[in-house]
């Protein structure tokens, strides 16, 4: 019983002309699906149908997909989810195109988690015989898969303790008030794999976006999208810089409704028998920029 990774963000985009020319041009998602104001995007090394559902109206999000190992899985958590105290039920095959059936839960930060154990298989842009190693006519940025998301709860010690009884993810990194055992926790980095993290949690209003992450190969490939930012005037917030928290390499940039999107590269292997690293409230600047060690304003109130 486990959750694989992040399948899906589903996402508000204010204008969808401007959304497709970023999402398909500049970051060079494949557009998979379009229909009903609504379009489909994978990265060019996801097997599955999309990873990043775009709807017109508004900003934010709509809700993330996590996929489960096994079909079983989905009644566990459902009881687990609802022991919890959450609002659970059952969405059926078609629901969202091309997922199966599974559970929908909104969480005590009121953010709505999708669980299915299936999507249409359709392979990576370099299939399963003999692959290249990249696409020869990758777009722009050339984004191979989704990452992680990270969102904003007024608790994040509960939205913490949601993801680790009930999803079964473990804790890398937190910030807390203090090292003590009571400590209140402001931030939480969790994983479900192998990464440093599938989702994090941050102190803010409940249901927000804080950004959500494509993972780019290295650090020079983080450089390359600075460049292609320049080339398509794409507002850049932070970066490129690197990470305390996680170690990862990073850009934060704003896709042209304003949500909050990030390039990420490096970090370290994680498993689940580590501890977890713990950050004081002191220190969260170089946790989260460790090199320039400085928070800017729009970082931590820009939220959609
Ligand atoms: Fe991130």
């Amino acid at each position: 019983m486990s959750v694989l990774r992040l399948g899906y963000v589903h996402a508000r985009v204010t204008d969808m002309a401007e959304a497709k020319r970023h999402y398909g041009d500049t970051m060079g998602l494949y557009p998979m699906l379009e229909e009903q104001g609504r379009v489909y995007y994978k990265g060019w090394d996801e097997y599955d149908h999309h990873s990043l559902v775009l709807e017109e109206g508004g900003v934010g999000l709509v809700k993330l997909g996590y996929k489960v190992a096994d079909p079983a899985d989905i009644e566990l958590y459902e009881k687990r989810a609802e022991q919890f105290g959450c609002l659970v039920e059952r969405m059926s095959t078609g629901e969202n195109r091309e997922v199966g059936d599974g559970i929908r839960i909104v969480l005590p930060s009121d953010h709505v988690v999708e669980l299915y154990h299936e999507m249409t298989l359709v392979g990576t842009e370099v299939g399963t015989h003999n692959p290249d190693v990249f696409p020869r006519h990758l777009v722009g940025v050339g984004a191979p898969r989704i990452d992680h998301a990270l969102i904003t709860a007024e608790d994040p010690g509960l939205a913490d303790r949601f993801f680790r009884e009930v999803l079964g993810f473990y804790a890398t990194e937190r910030v807390a008030t203090s090292l003590d055992d009571d400590a209140q926790i402001i931030g939480s980095w969790l994983s479900t794999s192998n990464t440093p993290h599938d989702i994090a949690v941050i102190g803010g209003p409940n249901g927000k976006l804080h950004h959500f992450a494509f993972q780019l190969a290295d650090w020079s490939d983080i450089k390359r999208a600075g460049g292609l930012f320049a080339m398509d005037d794409v507002p850049v917030d932070v970066g490129p810089t690197q990470h305390g928290i996680t170690r990862g390499e990073t850009i934060y940039y704003f896709d042209p409704s304003g949500n909050r999107n990030e390039v990420f590269s490096g970090g370290y292997l994680a498993f689940p028998d580590r501890p977890t690293v713990t950050w004081t409230v002191d220190e969260l600047a170089k946790g989260i920029f460790y090199i320039g060690r400085e928070l800017n304003d729009r970082f931590t109130s820009v939220l959609t």
